[in-house]
């Protein structure tokens, strides 16, 4: 059987955002509820979610919808049916009694619960029912959540969970972990006792809200929202129906009870409505009084709010040896919080599974870690970890491998899946070269180049990477959540700040440098992105020869709102593509003046289908929905690539100076309208003057070089203003554009 016809019922939170993904993957599906005025407004908020939950929102109408009454016969018509109605037994029990007496004797049924235990689900059913049946848990929001738990019984049919798994895999793009019926199954129930650890020792050892979120975040390889800053996401009162359940589920001797139970200040939060950002805020909340907003943090021993302090505990990196070893406070809390959740895990295994790398593999695609406890524990050192540990009494796994020592006892990695994979492959390349921005790992057909920067933001290292793997076919790929954010501006302010601008000019000149590089050198280069590809990450992209890109990637040129232009071939790349098209044949200033409009309004999209009407993407490049996936497309590509020529260097016909009069006079009615101010009018005009040939007449031919010098020296005039660096400045420090 294959899965062509899907039924979701229940259109809420979770319903609504399968039915959306099952859009994106062409597959008909009608979402059915109580009443069909519930699953139409369901449709309309899928239509206008943010960030968008379509890759494709034209087809929006490729979703029916119902009532679970009068429709219910579409049951009859489905491969896969799936329950997504609230977490109510009685009324999970109901649907089930409906759904079996009408599905296909071919269909599989599975239940989106977070917490039921499929032995509950499913005592109703028949024996022969019960086959046929399983968990499909998905995370919120799905189309971005990886992470997919099937859960099976004793009693599922292992060739139809197989069949579902494969779909949801390659068709849907998710990291299908199978699991066992255990509570939280393994994101939940480790990803929730991680957060319960690190807001408990908060509390122990007396760190505040601030520290505790500096620490457990990007120093652990944890998202930077941190733990207070993550229950403030979810809702704190949500996360006290969580525990609930796992103070149900769990035995009493579990070491997830003494850390599950509601602590006094979490209930007067609930009570007061501080459910967390949803409410009037949680353990951050933002203060509007004197019409000035400002964010204050709770103390965690008075419940008194105040002006949120930044705490930098001065770790560039993920170095957890380190970490654990400053010998201060910060040191102190994240070895505590760090050993309970290895020691934890591991005393799950084989309780949860018997892959303690499935755990590892469920923490990076639930919960977004940059490695999972198991990793965690191989970076620290097998030896080392057990000359600080004290106890692990009980726990088969380390008692196992305290007495090994091996500090070889991982394995491979992402195990569950039978994809090759960049996390697999890694480690056997034939070497790897690595600098503070990147590393080159080596094999025998074709290098890889993965950027290693906080969402690898790129400098002078990443193009030296780019630049040194290029001695055979290259594959630009990471596995962290982006391709890259664009230019480390970090980087860029450090030297502006010291007035060191030379340095700033030779950066960008290398920047060139390399992506002409990539375009022409003599072997094949595939960009294979997810996640943010902007700026000079999307330069990268469009400068290598093939693209393999992941459906969930947000592209863009994006310079002109830190105050600059593209300077990596952004622009000169951007005017190529729409010189090609028809109505520039006709028109010379046609492809100028769109691209005006696009980089001028720093236009971006959040798919391939929204980037080819922009021409980020074009239609020649791949369309992939699996992430796992998107190294074995790369592959392909260069396998039918294997007779590779470069490409003619192109060159451009510009009009100059009375195309920058056009240009100018659509700033000035900007500025006359007060959309942009003094220095968006220079910075647009600075654009103008690349796009439009600078001194040049449409009948001179320019090169791509001449481009580039263009690009060039608009960039160094805007990055030497106090204007565009307050715009940069203001941009890193709150993560928010300044209109100057
Ligand atoms: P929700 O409250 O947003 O939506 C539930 C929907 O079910 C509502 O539209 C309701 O009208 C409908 N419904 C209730 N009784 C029904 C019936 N008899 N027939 C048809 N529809 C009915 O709930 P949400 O968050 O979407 O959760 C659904 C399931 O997914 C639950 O089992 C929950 O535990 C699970 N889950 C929720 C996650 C989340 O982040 N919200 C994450 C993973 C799983």
């Amino acid at each position: 059987m294959k899965i062509n016809n899907v039924v979701v019922i229940g259109s809420g939170t979770m319903g609504s955002g399968i039915a959306a993904h099952l859009c994106n993957a062409n597959v008909p599906v009608t979402l059915l509820d109580l009443t069909t005025e519930i699953s139409q407004k369901a449709k309309e908020r899928i239509g206008k979610s943010r960030p968008p939950l379509l890759i494709d929102k034209s087809k929006l109408d490729n979703i029916h919808v119902g009532n679970i009454e009068e429709n219910f016969d579409v049951v009859s018509n489905a491969d896969w049916i799936v329950e997504a109605v609230v977490e109510r037994i009685d009324i999970k029990h109901n649907i089930y009694e409906k759904i079996f007496k009408h599905r296909k004797k071919e269909s599989v049924v599975s239940s989106n619960t977070s917490s039921i235990p499929i032995s509950v689900l499913s005592e109703k059913l028949s024996d022969q029912d019960k086959k046929d049946f399983c968990i499909t848990h998905f995370f919120n929001p799905v189309r971005y959540m990886d992470l997919l738990e099937i859960v099976k019984s004793n009693e599922s049919d292992l060739d139809k969970v197989k069949l579902l798994k494969d779909f949801c895999e390659i068709d849907l793009g998710k990291g299908a972990i199978i699991c066992n019926d255990t509570p939280g199954f393994l994101g939940n129930r480790i990803g929730v006792y991680a957060m319960q650890i690190a807001m408990t020792e908060a509390f122990n050892m007396k760190l505040s809200v601030e520290e505790a979120d500096a620490v457990f975040g990007r120093p652990m390889g944890i998202p930077k929202t941190g733990v207070f800053g993550l229950y403030d996401l979810i809702g704190i009162d949500l996360m006290a129906d969580v525990l609930k359940s796992f103070i149900k589920e769990l035995p009493e001797s579990d070491p997830f009870q003494p850390v599950a139970r509601e602590m006094p200040l979490v209930k007067k939060l609930i009570e007061t409505g501080y459910t967390g950002r949803k409410g009037k805020g949680g353990f951050y909340r933002m203060n509007k009084e004197g019409g000035k907003k400002i964010l204050e943090a709770i103390n965690l021993e008075t419940g008194e709010y105040s002006p949120s302090k930044k705490i930098d505990i001065k770790s560039e990196r993920v170095d957890l040896k380190k970490l654990i070893n400053r010998g201060d406070k910060y040191g102190d809390y994240a070895w505590s919080v760090i050993s309970k959740i290895i020691t934890y895990s591991s005393s799950l295994v084989p309780g949860i599974t018997d892959k303690f790398n499935d755990i590892d593999e469920a923490m990076r695609l639930g919960f977004n870690w940059s490695r999972g406890p198991f990793e965690m524990l191989k970076e620290i050192g097998v030896n080392n970890f057990f000359q600080k540990i004290d106890n692990f009494e009980g726990n088969k796994f380390l008692e196992n491998l305290s007495k090994s020592k091996d500090e070889n006892f991982y394995g491979e990695r992402q195990q569950y899946t039978e994809i090759e994979t960049l996390g697999k492959i890694k480690p056997r390349a034939l070497k790897l070269d690595k600098n503070n921005s990147a590393e080159i790992y080596r094999f025998p057909e074709f290098n890889i180049v993965e950027f290693t920067t906080k969402a690898n933001a790129l400098d002078y290292d990443s193009m030296d990477s780019l630049k040194n793997a290029t001695d055979k076919p290259l594959i630009i790929i990471n596995e962290s959540m982006q391709f890259s954010a664009g230019v480390n501006l970090t980087y860029t302010m450090n030297f502006a700040d010291k007035g060191d601008y030379k340095s700033i000019e030779k950066f960008v000149g290398y920047f060139q440098e390399t992506c002409k590089h990539l375009k022409y050198s003599k072997f094949p280069v595939v960009s294979a992105p997810s996640g943010l590809t902007l700026g000079g990450g999307f330069e990268v992209l469009v400068q290598s020869n093939f693209v393999a890109s992941h459906t969930n990637i947000v592209v863009g040129l994006v310079e002109t709102l830190v105050g600059l232009v593209p300077a990596g071939g952004g622009c000169k790349e951007m005017l190529w593509r729409w010189s090609q098209t028809d109505e520039a044949k006709n028109d010379p200033d046609f492809a100028p003046l769109k691209v005006f409009d696009i980089i001028g309004y720093a236009k971006t999209a959040t798919s391939p289908v929204e980037a080819e009407p922009l021409k980020y993407l074009i239609p020649e490049n791949k369309k992939i929905m699996s992430r796992n996936s998107l190294l074995n497309e790369a592959r392909k590509i260069l396998d039918q690539n294997k007779e590779f020529t470069p490409p003619k260097e192109c060159t451009f016909n510009l009009s100059g100076k009375s195309l920058k009069d056009k240009m100018v006079g659509m700033l000035e009615k900007l500025y006359n309208d007060k959309i942009i101010l003094d220095h968006g009018m220079m910075v647009g005009t600075e654009l103008a003057n690349v796009l439009s040939g600078g001194d040049t007449t449409i009948d001179k031919t320019l090169t791509e070089d001449e481009l580039f010098k263009l690009e060039l020296d608009a960039f160094m005039k805007l990055i030497e203003t106090s204007k565009t660096q307050d715009r940069i400045k203001h941009t890193l420090s709150t993560g928010k554009p300044l209109v100057n």
